[in-house]
């Protein structure tokens, strides 16, 4: 029976039919009451007869050039609101990818229209002629497609991607529970055979990852897919990971930005990080959230720019550590205070879960050398709690703490149960000769030692 199902896509896809059926609510308690309708309709086909993939493989369902033509259907009647989640959904592909939503022109024939349909779903790659995203408004049940990373989720599809799980090697990384899936909603759930993952490490924190009641009978009660690793979260709807944003780069042939390493080894320690290799799974805040229900905190409010991990000096003179802490010649991840940074604009990363036996030691070396001392801005670190609603405050400096350039070490005990995340702040000062660095962090056992 799969493997006609599986037939039966390969023909759809030859047909340019295959849309990617999907809904996903506002409201996540209850979307398991609209999966099933949702599916259905002219424009949706029944999800079980299409195989999701990752990367779609063929030249035919990439976009030219990158360049994605759209509109927004004159009959959805999205408002300002909607409108502006949609604008930050692209904003997002201009900061970290090389694809870009330009306004349809009279001279383009391939183009998307963004219409109200029943539920978040998109065709997967280019089909020719126009193709619909839709994005539902709020319905009477206050579901809605309005997050910007569900955009985002969606406009991956339509830039050529399939889901995360339906990887070839997933069954080494989540556990599927078929019995608890919907009945008829199992071909979400299969994998492909001629995909690429184009040489990207799994990544339970895709934007295009299911979350554990995708297509449950019982979304409280019956999960349909669990990852395997401890502690690993599936189903982020808050922006792009670092490997979409590899896996989006690579599809369209464009360079994989400097501060995107490129495939993160999801079997390395997350427990420590030279960032000699990669960034470790360190995932960098995003400048999507304009809902002010979204549970994370510092997800609440923008940040502006990301850390960049480089070797040698930093590119200002009078500012930043020569090389990195240990042999100079690794590399580090730091702040770059340089126009167009302004005063007060924030950087925000975070590691992973970290899991341990409290209590824990969380060290790192930081460079914190500027012209200016007083005008520097400050290097906050936090730490979330599996559990926890805010982040609790744990070291902080202010201005420049050393008077060349040279690496400090800090450090603070923690004793959290059930994991936690650590993340690094900082805020610029008022002068571009700011530039913070960050290296070698390590999470040990017991409580640390006197510096
Ligand atoms: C889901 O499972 C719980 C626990 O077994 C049960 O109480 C509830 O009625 C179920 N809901 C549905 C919609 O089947
Ligand atoms: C850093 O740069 C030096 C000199 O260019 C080079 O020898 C070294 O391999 C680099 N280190 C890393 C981690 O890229
Ligand atoms: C965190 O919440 C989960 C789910 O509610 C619960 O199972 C777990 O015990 C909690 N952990 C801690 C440390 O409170």
């Amino acid at each position: 029976m799969r493997f006609l199902l599986l037939l039966l896509s390969v023909v759809s896809a030859a047909l340019a039919v295959t849309p990617d059926g999907e809904l996903e609510a506002w409201d996540y308690s209850r979307a398991e009451q609209m999966n099933p309708e949702c599916m259905e309709g002219d424009i949706v086909k029944p999800s079980s007869q299409f195989v999701e993939r990752n990367a779609r493989n063929g030249e035919q369902w990439h976009w030219p050039g990158a360049r994605i033509p759209y509109e927004l259907s004159d009959f959805a009647g999205f408002d300002a609101y909607e409108q502006e989640v949609m604008r930050t959904a692209r904003v997002n592909y201009e900061r970290y990818t090389c694809i870009r939503w330009v306004p349809v022109t009279a001279n383009d024939q391939d183009y998307v229209s963004f219409i109200n349909g029943g539920g978040c779903y998109s065709y997967v790659g280019r089909q020719g002629g126009v193709q619909e995203i839709s994005l539902m408004r709020p319905d009477a049940s206050g579901a809605s497609c309005m997050l910007p990373a569900i955009g985002m989720h969606e406009m991956m599809h339509c830039s050529g991607f399939y889901h995360e799980q339906s990887r070839p090697d997933r069954d080494n990384y989540v556990t599927i529970y078929w019995d608890n899936i919907i009945p008829g909603y199992e071909g979400n759930f299969d994998v492909c055979t001629d995909c690429s993952t184009l040489g990207a490490a799994y990544d339970y924190g895709s934007v295009m990852h299911y979350s554990s009641d995708s297509f449950s009978k019982n979304a409280s009660y019956l999960p349909t897919i669990l990852p395997k690793q401890v502690g690993a979260e599936i189903g982020q709807r808050r922006g792009f990971s670092w490997i979409d944003v590899f896996k989006l780069n690579t599809y369209y042939g464009c360079p994989v930005p400097q501060n995107v390493p490129g495939p993160i080894d999801q079997n390395q320690n997350p427990n420590v990080c030279n960032f000699d290799t990669d960034f470790c799974g360190w995932i960098q805040d995003y400048k999507v959230v304009l809902d002010p229900n979204v549970p994370d905190p510092f997800l609440q409010y923008a940040d502006q720019y990301d850390f960049f991990r480089i070797n040698g000096t930093t590119p200002s003179a009078n500012t930043g550590p020569n090389g990195d802490h240990t042999s100079g010649n690794g590399r580090y991840i730091y702040t770059e205070a340089s126009y167009p940074a302004a005063q007060g604009d924030r950087f925000r990363i975070r590691t992973p879960m970290i899991t341990g036996t409290d209590p824990m030691c969380v060290s790192f070396y930081y460079s914190m050398y500027a012209a200016n001392p007083s005008l520097m801005g400050a290097l906050s670190v936090f730490t979330l709690g599996a559990n926890d609603t805010k982040p609790t405050t744990r070291w902080s400096r202010f201005n420049g703490q050393q008077s060349t350039p040279s690496w400090s070490q800090g450090s603070f005990t923690v004793s959290i149960n059930g994991g936690f995340q650590v993340l690094f702040e900082v805020t610029r000062g008022s002068d571009y000769q700011g530039d913070i660095a960050i290296d070698d962090f390590a999470v040990t056992a017991g409580a640390c030692k006197q510096l």
